[in-house]
């Protein structure tokens, strides 16, 4: 039996079809071979958020999951440019409300604030804690978390004009 596999995949809005060591976990795949260093590794258990990247819009901890297993899937990341209004408002709220400290949550944090935008443009406070509660930040900073995904909130509403 062959320990490689290939898989077939859109990352950030490209197709790719890769062949890579069956283990090989979908973190150590983009970082390593894409170098989107965006995606923070910590505790590699699946229970801190840094490493969370969406998969057919769905956050996952990408240290836990295998890459033969984004076979067919659509796989965004931080990195690199992006024209997804919803990250783009993530990003533009965080540095208006300093929504980062030491910043190695950020990129997570940041990939949540896009997928819970994406689904509701208007979330309530309570709704934000929820959501963010499966990713720590070791800063401690939530509050400002919390006001960033808010004002993401708003500049997507602005944007569709609202
Ligand atoms: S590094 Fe993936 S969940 Fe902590
Ligand atoms: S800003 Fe430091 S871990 Fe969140």
């Amino acid at each position: 039996m062959s320990d490689k596999t290939t898989v077939t995949y859109r990352l950030n809005g490209t197709e790719r079809s890769e062949t890579v060591p069956a283990n090989t976990v979908l973190a150590d795949l983009l970082r390593e071979r894409h170098g989107m260093t965006g995606v923070k590794l910590s505790c590699e258990r699946g229970v801190c958020g840094s490493c969370t990247g969406l998969v057919d819009d769905r956050p996952v901890a990408t240290c836990s999951m295998m890459a033969f297993q984004v076979e067919g899937a659509n796989v965004e990341v931080v990195d690199g440019e992006s024209a997804d209004t919803h990250l783009g408002a993530a990003q533009q709220a965080f540095r208006e409300r300093g929504g980062f400290q030491c910043g190695y949550c950020t990129s997570g944090m940041l990939m949540l604030t896009a997928a819970l935008l994406r689904r509701d443009p208007d979330p309530d406070p309570a709704t934000v804690r929820a959501w963010i509660s499966s990713n720590v930040c070791r800063c401690t900073g939530y509050e400002m978390i919390l006001e960033s995904v808010l004002r993401a909130g708003e500049i997507v509403r602005e944007g569709e004009g609202e």
